[in-house]
């Protein structure tokens, strides 16, 4: 969904990525540690994981984010590698860093927002979503051109956001509490709280991403699966998938990565994939009724809601910002230091019992 306070009709996705998030640690992602070190491992891992580690040579890839992982195709003998993103800033910052270090290398950069402007059809044996399509204005708008993109037999990668996880309960419980008028403040004082004011610091590059991204659109991989089955493709991969059921907050992985072939060559535009990955399809992590089963995630949301009625009607600036911090602690223990999982009820609700006492004793 969209958070509050963004209009509507600005590229506020890509200025969201040139400037707070993944864009303020661009220089440590796209250092030579960051690429040469880091990404091309990673790369090369998704490549085997893909199954394509061994003909990546004979194939035209298409990369969309930043560029880093661009650069990890090419430095592992691609054919050849076209980059999208959203992000004029982005692209700017990517076109410099391959003249100065990749200068020998090729790479085609395109600014587009994928939703809107197709890439080009049938182009590609090899499309690399990583991170992507939860953050696209319409998730189906925006796969359906991408799989466009794809040759027959050929793959795409599609790593998401899971709808029935833990971290998205408690950060649909952030989202909520925010409005995108808020950035700048969170921006300044998360840095001051996890890197002495320094804006460069992974934490808050998460803590923005989490909190202010524009779009986070929740989907489970039955979503996903039954989508792109529509569409003439056949799963041949799953990372993070199983068990493979709609919610799990004790076991599910807050994210998933499904690899698919292209089997069958339709005419994608016409293909009716009825309400699938659409935005009204959003699942929203704070339905009571989700939770039929589990008490836990019923009584937290119950919690949440007084919070929530509260704060509305006595403006407390500082203690949701307080709140908001702990909370993403208890949402993503893997980003301080801790484990994603088991899930921690009784902090959760202990943070927020202490945020409603706060927000009621207001002076
Ligand atoms: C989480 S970030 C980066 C993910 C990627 N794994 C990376 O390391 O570059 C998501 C990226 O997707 C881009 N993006 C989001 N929506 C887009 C769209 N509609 N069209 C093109 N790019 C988009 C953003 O600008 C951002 O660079």
């Amino acid at each position: 969904m969209l958070l509050k306070g963004y209009s509507s009709n600005v590229n506020k996705t890509g200025v969201f990525y040139g400037k707070y998030s993944f864009g303020n640690i661009y220089q440590d992602l796209t250092n030579k540690k960051g690429i040469e070190d880091h990404i091309v491992n990673v790369i090369r891992d998704d490549f085997k994981k893909a199954g394509i580690y061994d003909r990546a040579h004979e194939y035209d890839m298409m990369d969309v984010g930043i560029g880093r992982q661009a650069i990890g195709m090419l430095l592992l003998g691609a054919k050849s590698v076209t980059h999208f993103d959203i992000s004029r800033q982005n692209i700017r910052r990517f076109k410099k860093l391959l003249r100065q270090r990749y200068k020998d290398r090729s790479i085609t950069n395109i600014c587009a927002d994928l939703c809107i402007t197709p890439p080009p059809e049938e182009n590609f044996d090899f499309v690399y979503l990583n991170g992507i399509v939860h953050h696209f204005s319409n998730t189906a708008q925006g796969l359906r051109n991408c799989a466009k993109a794809v040759r027959k037999n050929r793959k795409i990668w599609v790593y998401f956001y899971r709808s029935g996880t833990f971290k998205w309960l408690v950060c649909s419980m952030i989202r909520s509490l925010l409005s995108a008028r808020q950035i700048n403040r969170y921006f300044l004082s998360s840095a001051l709280i996890y890197s002495s004011g320094d804006i460069n610091n992974v934490v808050t590059s998460r803590i923005m991403d989490d909190f202010f991204v524009p779009y986070i659109h929740l989907y489970t991989p039955f979503d996903y699966i039954n989508f792109m089955e529509l569409l003439g493709f056949r799963l041949v991969k799953g990372i993070n998938m199983n068990p493979l059921v709609q919610i799990d907050h004790n076991h599910l992985h807050h994210s998933t990565t499904l690899v698919f072939k292209r089997i069958k060559k339709l005419d994608i535009d016409k293909v009716d994939t009825k309400n699938l990955l659409i935005p009204s399809s959003h699942i929203d992590q704070l339905s009571l009724s989700l939770y039929k089963d589990d008490v836990r995630p019923r009584q937290s949301i119950r919690l949440f809601r007084r919070l929530q009625t509260m704060a509305k009607y006595n403006k407390n600036h500082s203690t949701i910002l307080l709140t908001t911090f702990a909370l993403h602690k208890i949402a993503a223990p893997q980003y301080y230091g801790g484990v994603e999982l088991p899930p921690d009820y009784g902090k959760l609700n202990a943070v927020l019992k202490t945020a409603i006492g706060l927000v009621k004793n207001k002076r």
